[in-house]
């Protein structure tokens, strides 16, 4: 049973106070926060078998080598991938996108195109402008509507068969809109071109099937989903991540080296090149089985409803424009008040113990689409509560009344 009280009492940091107030994390886009169980994890770790892994006979170097790769199984069995060895750890999602977009160097000609979307992350952006820097392949971008949803017809028209990669995130980190990624994938099938979906605000949300989805790479970051900073992963069809050149050079990625001439290592150790973050993989998995333990089906409705509550709230406050409409989105709600700087908002109500986050949340092409600098985006997780959505919506009207 979903007890939303019993969950909390697993987040230290939700008993702090912040200005004196008792905190509010709606940041929760930017990272979550760690349960008791993931801390433990890491305190273990450090306290007892700290060691280099793959590479020591000595019991702590086995024991810290194994649990590492316990952990790339439970991510694998996470993602519903075939193989562990498609499960490369990285240091996060924009890790992930950079090593995909480097393979690709020697892959594609000025004849190519890749197809991004307007609602990208740079992090989903700027990668492939270099990629396309380095190659002369050029970047088409599936356009954006004013309820923040992509105008899916346009993606029918940009694909061709010149079209080799189309790059898209599963759900904007800075409107919530959910995409539709299903017919995405089937229609970049049929023009042979290859899909990379960014997961780094669907994995809070959701669970994904990547065998299901049948797509080529999914990447995430650990963070946002219970677990460390500096860890992640790229799930990569076993064909592709043959396929694609090793991403850096090093320790534990090679099988031989002489200096006339290196062969790299089987998957997915020819990815994970020096000293891995060892203590943020197996957080990583540690943070997995907690979120499996309270069930993505549970996770999703809540979060619904929360959504639901906080969107009729806010919309009581008379001149609060939320930006982000589709009937398809996740729990994050970006919002101005007219006339009045998202920053000036975010500081009042850092002031009320309320976190979230204000100004562009590296998504420019989005907020110029709507000619705004920013927003305030407030992003719920399974541990709010309605309780503090109140305190969000008072400290909204509040911040109106001394800013107007
Ligand atoms: N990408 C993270 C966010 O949306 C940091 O806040």
């Amino acid at each position: 049973m979903f007890n939303v009280e019993t969950i909390r009492k697993d987040f230290p940091i939700l008993s702090r106070k912040v200005n004196g107030k008792p905190l509010v994390y709606f940041d929760n886009a930017a990272t979550s926060q760690t349960p008791q169980q993931v801390i433990d994890a890491i305190v273990d770790y450090y306290s007892n078998y700290n060691a280099n892994i793959h590479r020591g006979v000595h019991t702590l170097s086995q024991e810290a080598t194994d649990k590492y790769e316990q952990a790339r199984q439970k991510i694998q069995a996470h993602f519903n991938a075939k193989h562990a060895h498609e499960i490369i750890f990285t240091s996060g999602t924009t890790h992930g996108i950079n090593l995909v977009a480097n393979g690709f160097s020697s892959l594609l000609t000025k004849d190519d195109e890749i197809i991004v979307s307007a609602l990208e992350h740079h992090s989903n952006i700027v990668p492939w402008q270099m990629l396309c820097e380095r190659t002369g392949a050029s970047l088409k971008v599936i356009p954006m509507n004013q309820d923040g949803e992509l105008v899916i017809s346009e993606f029918d028209n940009l694909l061709s068969n010149k079209t080799k990669l189309v790059f898209v995130n599963h759900i904007s980190n800075a409107l919530g809109t959910i995409n539709p990624i299903e017919y995405i994938i089937k229609q970049a099938h049929l023009v042979g071109a290859a899909v990379l979906i960014d997961g780094a605000q669907s994995t809070p949300h959701i669970k994904p099937d990547v065998q299901a989805l049948d797509v080529d790479f999914y990447v995430a970051s650990a963070h946002k989903m219970c677990g460390p900073t500096g860890q992640g992963m790229l799930y990569g069809k076993e064909a592709w991540l043959k396929k694609l050149p090793p991403y850096q050079g090093g320790g534990e990625m090679i099988a031989e080296v002489t200096f006339e001439k290196t062969t790299y290592a089987d998957l997915p150790h020819k990815f994970e090149a020096g000293t891995p973050n060892i203590c943020g993989g197996i957080a990583f998995g540690a943070a997995v089985d907690y979120m499996n333990a309270i069930g993505f089906d549970a996770i999703a409705a809540y979060e619904h409803e929360l959504l639901e509550y906080a969107t009729k709230q806010l919309l009581t406050i008379e001149g609060l424009t939320i930006y982000g409409t589709s009937k398809h989105k996740t729990s994050v709600i970006s919002f101005n008040l007219d006339g009045i700087h998202p920053y000036d908002v975010g500081t009042i109500l850092d002031k009320l113990g309320i976190a979230v986050r204000t100004g562009h949340h590296c998504a420019q092409p989005i907020m110029n689409f709507y000619s705004i600098p920013g927003t305030v985006r407030a992003s719920f997780a399974f541990y709010n509560t309605k309780a503090e959505i109140d305190a969000l919506v008072t400290g909204v009207k509040k911040a109106k009344m001394m800013l107007s």
